[in-house]
């Protein structure tokens, strides 16, 4: 059984994770402990408590679109920048790949942000995806494109709490 578990570096002992993504990987490994006490990133792990293994990850910190950036991306004029949430990491161990962890992680993480936009404000979740076939995974489950980056993704905060709100978090 998979359960999503908040950060835990004596997670890291178990089997070492592996994306197929050594930037991913290397993340977690050696930087996910200290960005977590520094309050500048959370990252949940998803735990497969039965093997004894990460399945996966995902990372979550606040995020700004400047009003220059903000116009150009979303296509709408804007005179202020723009309060965002960044979905700063998200990766499945390959061991794990195929089998819908990614959209578990996903939806969780989703589902965070929406009950966190019932007390703070941000207008959209933003996402950098790494490729072009991590962007069509974003892309199934209603991210949009930047207009001026391919790579780059979002979807408001209308959009996410229409979808993600749940009764425990509403
Ligand atoms: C991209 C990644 C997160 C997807 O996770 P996953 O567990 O393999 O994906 P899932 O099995 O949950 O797939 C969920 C759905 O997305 C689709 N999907 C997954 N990867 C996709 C891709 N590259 N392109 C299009 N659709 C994709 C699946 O077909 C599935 O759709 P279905 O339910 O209709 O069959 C994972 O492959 C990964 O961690 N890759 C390496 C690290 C990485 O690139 N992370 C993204 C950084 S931005």
């Amino acid at each position: 059984m998979l359960i999503p578990r908040p950060f835990d570096s004596e997670a890291l002992k178990l089997h070492p994770f592996t994306c197929g993504e050594p930037e991913l990987d290397n993340w977690l490994a050696e930087h996910a402990g200290q960005n977590e006490r520094r309050n500048n990133v959370r990252t949940t792990l998803l735990l497969d408590e039965h093997k004894g293994r990460i399945a996966g990850y995902y990372s979550l910190r606040t995020f700004e679109l400047s009003a220059a950036d903000g116009s150009s991306a979303i296509g709408r004029t804007r005179r202020y920048p723009i309060p965002a949430m960044l979905m700063a990491r998200l990766a499945v161990d390959v061991g794990y790949q195929g089998a819908g962890v990614g959209r578990i992680l996903l939806f969780d993480a989703l589902h965070k942000l929406a009950s966190a936009a019932e007390d703070v404000g941000f207008e959209i979740v933003v996402v950098h995806a790494l490729h072009e076939n991590a962007a069509c995974f974003y892309l199934k489950y209603g991210f949009r494109r930047f207009l001026d980056h391919e790579l780059s993704l979002f979807m408001t905060t209308k959009e996410l709490r229409a979808t993600f709100v749940t009764s425990e978090s509403s």
